[in-house]
């Protein structure tokens, strides 16, 4: 099984730790692929557009984005960590996303996403840590993952690794123990089923993909549309 794991935080503090957990399970049998923010995309989206309007290979950060996209596009699973900050995800991991905007449903989804599964790891001090996974399930989503997994953790005195009590770090680990069990057990030969509301998505942007085409035939996002036959009767889904 391919993994490739997007790292909201470089700090090896109590995020990575929780992530290496969940990893030790799946090691045997992986190849794991990882990023950490900012370093492996270290600038924001200045808004030019390039990548809705024109292509997301004229973009001045490519060579990052078109990297991390590469290794999503080829997992199996994906992978994403963060700590709470300030009730959302990291900076870093937001100016990542940012930079997937033409990914979002409405302008350019690749097909592959649909049959993707994921897992999103947060933690926080004591609140924040779901709104945090939120941060990041919804550009999944929007991307046209169904099978998105979230496992968040609430530290509650410490937040430091080894200051946190024995029995409270072999909760967490359990918990993550579970989750990898349990997608150990999946068949991954099968893509994940795409479920009703991508579906539902799916057919609102395809209304409006096709309206807009009547406007404008040379849009990019509808001819991306139109050549995958996704206005048609094909679907990025089996
Ligand atoms: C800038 C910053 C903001 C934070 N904001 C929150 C917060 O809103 N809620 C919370 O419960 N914890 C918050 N925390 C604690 C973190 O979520 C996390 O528990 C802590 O940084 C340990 O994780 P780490 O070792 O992976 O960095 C914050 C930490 C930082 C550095």
């Amino acid at each position: 099984m391919k993994i490739t794991v997007i790292n909201g935080t470089e700090k090896h503090g109590v995020t990575y730790r929780l992530k290496e957990s969940f990893l030790d399970q799946l090691r045997n049998d992986s190849e794991i692929t990882e990023f950490y923010l900012p370093k492996d995309c270290p600038n924001f989206c200045v808004g030019c557009m390039t990548c809705f309007g024109d292509d997301e290979h004229k973009c001045k950060d490519a060579e990052y984005v078109q990297k991390i996209e590469m290794a999503m596009l080829e997992a199996d699973l994906l992978v994403f960590t963060s700590p709470a900050y300030v009730f959302h995800t990291t900076g870093a991991m937001k100016a990542m996303l940012d930079h997937f905007g033409y990914r979002w449903m409405p302008h350019r989804p690749a097909k592959e996403m649909f049959g993707k599964r994921a897992v999103i790891i947060t933690q926080c001090l004591g609140a924040g840590g779901r709104s945090t996974a939120k941060d990041i399930k919804d550009s999944l989503s929007w991307w046209g993952v169904s099978s998105i997994r979230v496992i968040s953790f609430k530290l509650m005195s410490e937040v430091r690794w080894d200051k946190i009590s024995e029995k409270k770090r072999d909760k967490m680990t359990a918990k993550l123990v579970d989750v990898a069990r349990r997608v150990k057990n999946t068949d991954f030969s099968k893509p994940a089923v795409t479920g009703i509301v991508t579906r539902f998505k799916f057919y609102a942007v395809r209304m409006m993909q096709t309206g807009l085409g009547k406007d404008n035939p040379e849009y990019t996002d509808y001819k991306y549309w139109k050549e995958r036959g996704w206005l048609e009767d094909k679907r990025p889904w089996k």
